[in-house]
């Protein structure tokens, strides 16, 4: 017999694309099968995200839509998981009947059981009294709720969502579907950011040991992966802190660790080590040198130390590219935010950051990108004009820019008027979206004559058009607007995310390629998008780049597109 087939939509970011994925694996275990059209699962399942309102606004409407169809297959499954579920909790059913099973980012270890256990019920209810199945309910709920705030220590080993990390489907499946990866380090923030659900739908900050890392690391790289993204909501504040003793359910657990080449930090306490960020990235790279390109987000301007630079610095496999939001450029913001630093810090880090890293003259050039928000409570126009200011002061190769949205359940939702008129948001969004893409136009033209590993992806955006491909948005290098979510240049941040199964990170097949020649798109180490066309006809077949790490010369910037030709 077949086991049932799940539909997996993911919105929003990296962390709930890999969440999807261990998901997605876990039910694999238990053989479940994942199909692109809901219209054939019998479970439904989306991985939801709260960080701004219009991405929550999609899964209402998704949501809404089901009504119909369950009425005519009560057997259907519905689940929601991620931040809007641990968010709205209970409201969210009462809102939505449909919902089935219900479960936070903090909770996802419990999800295979939730929903084998929901399946069952449904299907027994159906057998035994099938007129009534239907207006009946077998709801799983699992949420950590307010009250569970965990320490960082005893959740790095006593946590069972490590688990669910630790049992990550790894595979060798085709060489070319998958060449790029996430890895979790760090779970939840402790930053408390005024305008940000994060603290409080994915909980305290839990970094894993090092060994986990760097062992999910190996098993991904024997599997084919050359590439591997560390994620964590504020990820360069990785700290892990060894041989010492913690107790989990009244058992003191000794803990064995290990740090990196005797670079280690001795604590206050006896017999403590740490693993620093600095000590990972320099582990994983010496460890795994399959790893081709090793980069990280989200990084937290306030916590970088020059070790890491350094570290990046001296270690060629680590990418050139930081991704180090400062969300506003007026202190007064800043400091609303709860941001703790200001923007003369920001700037100093900036400065550090260029003198340690930034190589041009040996093809290594330092790229920045961030995230901003306008319109956040009380932004007066000097304020924004700051925020323009920084941006100039930046230049950023991109940035991800927001227009406030109040979050119910943050201290600005609770304590401080969103005050600042839609219209002037957009308008101050516009603006800055017109801002960036000059100065990204300015750094994309520094870059012809150069030469970069371009890592293939696939069919370059308009490629797929002129073959009448779906394009799916965010993916070109051309300006973006999705959930509130604007960008010019590109960037690896894209779009909210459909997944119909576990590899929602995959590298994409070019399909249907004709004609003399054909476009391909990939990244640099340093993040930007770089176009290049190679003949169809003779020697190698377009599906063989994909995947590769081509050398490509920048030829042409047009707008805001890098185009170059193999050298
Ligand atoms: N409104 C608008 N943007 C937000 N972000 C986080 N919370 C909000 C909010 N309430 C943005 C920040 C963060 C990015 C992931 O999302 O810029 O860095
Ligand atoms: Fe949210 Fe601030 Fe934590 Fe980032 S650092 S996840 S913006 S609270």
């Amino acid at each position: 017999m077949t086991g049932p087939r799940v539909h997996l939509e993911t919105f929003g970011c990296q962390m709930n694309e890999l969440d999807s994925e261990l998901v997605a694996g876990a039910l694999g275990a238990l053989g479940y099968r994942f199909v692109r059209d809901a219209g054939e699962a019998d479970v439904i399942l989306y991985n939801t995200c709260s960080v701004r309102e219009r991405a929550e606004q999609k899964v209402w409407s998704r949501l809404g839509m089901l009504k119909e169809t369950k009425a005519q297959r009560p057997d259907l499954v519905v689940g929601v998981l991620g931040c809007m579920a641990e968010r709205d909790g209970a409201t969210l059913m009462d809102r939505h009947p449909v919902v089935d099973v219900m479960c936070g980012p903090a909770e996802l270890d419990k999800l295979p059981a939730l929903i084998d256990n929901a399946v069952r019920t449904r299907r027994s209810m159906l057998d035994t009294d099938p007129a009534h199945a239907a207006g009946r309910s077998a709801r799983s709920v699992a949420l950590q709720g307010s009250a569970s705030r965990r320490s960082s220590t005893l959740g790095a080993i006593g946590d069972s969502l490590e688990m669910l990390d630790l049992s990550r489907a790894i595979s060798p499946i085709d060489a070319n579907a998958r060449k790029s990866a996430y890895v979790r380090i760090t779970r939840g923030c402790n930053k408390f950011c005024t305008y940000c659900v994060v603290p409080h739908t994915r909980g305290a900050e839990v970094h894993r040991p090092p060994d986990h890392i760097v062992d999910e690391c190996k098993r991904l790289a024997d599997a084919g992966v050359i590439e591997v993204t560390l994620l964590g909501q504020t990820v360069n504040h990785y700290r892990f802190e060894h041989g010492s003793a913690v107790t989990i359910d009244g058992v003191v657990q000794p803990q064995k660790g290990r740090t990196y080449k005797g670079s280690h930090h001795r604590d206050a306490f006896a017999g403590a080590q740490t693993t620093t960020f600095a000590d990972l990235l320099a582990r994983i790279h010496d460890e795994v040198p399959a790893i081709e390109r090793l980069r990280f987000v989200t990084s937290y301007p306030r916590d970088f130390g020059d070790d890491v630079l350094e570290v990046i610095r001296d270690h060629p496999r680590l990418c050139r590219y930081l991704h180090v939001p400062a969300q506003s450029g007026s202190d007064r913001m800043l400091k609303l935010m709860n941001r703790g630093y200001t923007v003369g810090e920001y700037y100093e880090f900036l400065d550090r950051a260029r003198a340690i890293l930034d190589q041009p003259e040996i093809g290594r050039p330092l790229m920045i990108s961030g995230d901003v928000i306008v319109g956040f409570c009380t932004e007066t126009d000097e304020d924004f004009e700051l925020t323009k200011q920084m941006l100039i002061r930046s230049r950023s190769k991109n940035q991800f820019i927001f227009k406030y949205s109040p979050r119910p359940g943050t201290h600005a939702y609770d304590k401080i008027a969103d005050d600042v008129p839609e219209s002037v948001k957009r308008a101050r969004n516009n603006e800055l979206l017109a801002l960036q893409s000059t100065i990204s136009d300015e750094i994309a033209r520094e870059q012809i004559g150069s030469t970069f590993g371009v890592l293939v992806e696939g069919l370059s955006r308009a490629e797929k058009k002129k073959r009448g491909i779906d394009v799916k948005p965010g993916t070109g290098m051309v300006d973006i607007t999705i959930g509130g979510r604007s960008s010019a240049f590109g960037g690896s941040q894209g779009a909210p995310s459909v997944s119909g199964g576990p590899t929602t990170t995959a590298l994409q097949p070019v399909a249907h390629a004709q004609g003399s020649s054909v476009q391909l798109s990939g990244r640099t180490d340093t993040d930007l998008i770089v176009h290049f066309e190679v003949p169809t006809a003779g020697g190698r077949a377009p599906d063989d780049w994909i995947g590769c790490i081509v050398p490509v010369r920048i030829t042409e910037a047009t707008g805001l597109s890098l185009f170059g030709e193999t050298v």
